[in-house]
């Protein structure tokens, strides 16, 4: 079977950093697959590179085997990829309906006018945010930029959607809320790869884990075995967590 996303080899090389050096992994249509590391381990950097934003310095991406490497973010996104980003983005003096119809009339379905604002408020419902869809954006809290950007993305109906520590800052109602969220688009088929330090999250979401450390891939298996592994632990959870 074709995964739904390869990458092979994957390096990215800042100067004399190599923050992402020779990722290899695999995932399968339909699987949530967390991708976890300490801080400046290189996550948001595969990320970056999956979705276009950073091209790669060496190595290759492909979606259902077609490449992606090279192409540049528009034409990924086109093809089914959607992101979040760690520091939200937003068109901060649009109403928050307007952002979601912004996404939509760049993306790959191609909405305008009124069908447009129909699927916008769609999305911000399953985001739980129609409530404030005439607010500006730059008026929304913190937690609720996030649901708007995942609104944008959800809007695309991707069939990869990439998560940068989407569940990070919120309180244990909102965390509960985020993960059961999360949890429905997989449950409808979205395949998820979630960059995540939230290991409640991380254990209620992934079925597997991919682990990095100083750019390299430490593990990668079952969310269970990933999380007691040694060399997972000495490196990124600590031992408080063992
Ligand atoms: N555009 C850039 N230019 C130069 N160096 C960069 C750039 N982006 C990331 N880096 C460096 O690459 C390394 C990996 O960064 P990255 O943001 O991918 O880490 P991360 O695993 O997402 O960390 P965090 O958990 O803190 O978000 C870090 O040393 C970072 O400083
Ligand atoms: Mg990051």
């Amino acid at each position: 079977m074709t995964a739904l996303l390869e990458l092979s080899g994957l390096t990215k090389r800042f100067g004399g950093l190599t923050a992402v050096d020779g990722v290899s992994f695999k995932i399968a249509e339909g699987e949530v697959v967390g991708l976890l590391g300490p801080n400046g381990s290189g996550k948001t950097t595969v990320l970056n590179m999956v979705s276009g934003l950073l091209p790669a310095s060496q190595g290759k991406i492909s979606l259902r085997g077609e490449p992606l490497t090279g192409l540049p973010a528009n034409r990924i996104a086109l093809k089914g990829v959607a992101r979040t980003f760690q520091l939200v983005r937003i068109l901060p003096s649009l109403s928050v309906v307007e952002n979601v119809v912004a996404a939509l009339a760049f993306g790959r379905r191609r909405l305008w006018g009124e069908a447009a604002r129909q699927e916008a408020m769609k999305r911000l419902e399953q985001v739980g945010l129609a409530g404030r869809a005439d607010e500006t954006a730059e008026q929304l809290t913190y937690i609720d930029q996030k649901r708007m950007e995942l609104a944008r993305a959800l809007a695309a109906e991707p069939e990869l959607l990439l998560l940068d520590e989407w569940l990070a800052g919120l309180n244990p109602t909102e965390l509960r809320i985020g993960i059961d969220l999360v949890g429905s688009l997989a449950e409808r088929g979205v395949t998820v790869l979630l960059v995540e330090h939230v290991m409640d999250a991380v254990r209620a979401l992934c079925g597997r884990c991919v682990v990095m450390n100083a750019g390299r891939t430490i593990a990668d298996g079952a969310t269970s075995d990933v999380l007691a592994d040694r060399e997972v632990v000495r490196a990124y959870l600590g031992a408080d967590h063992a």
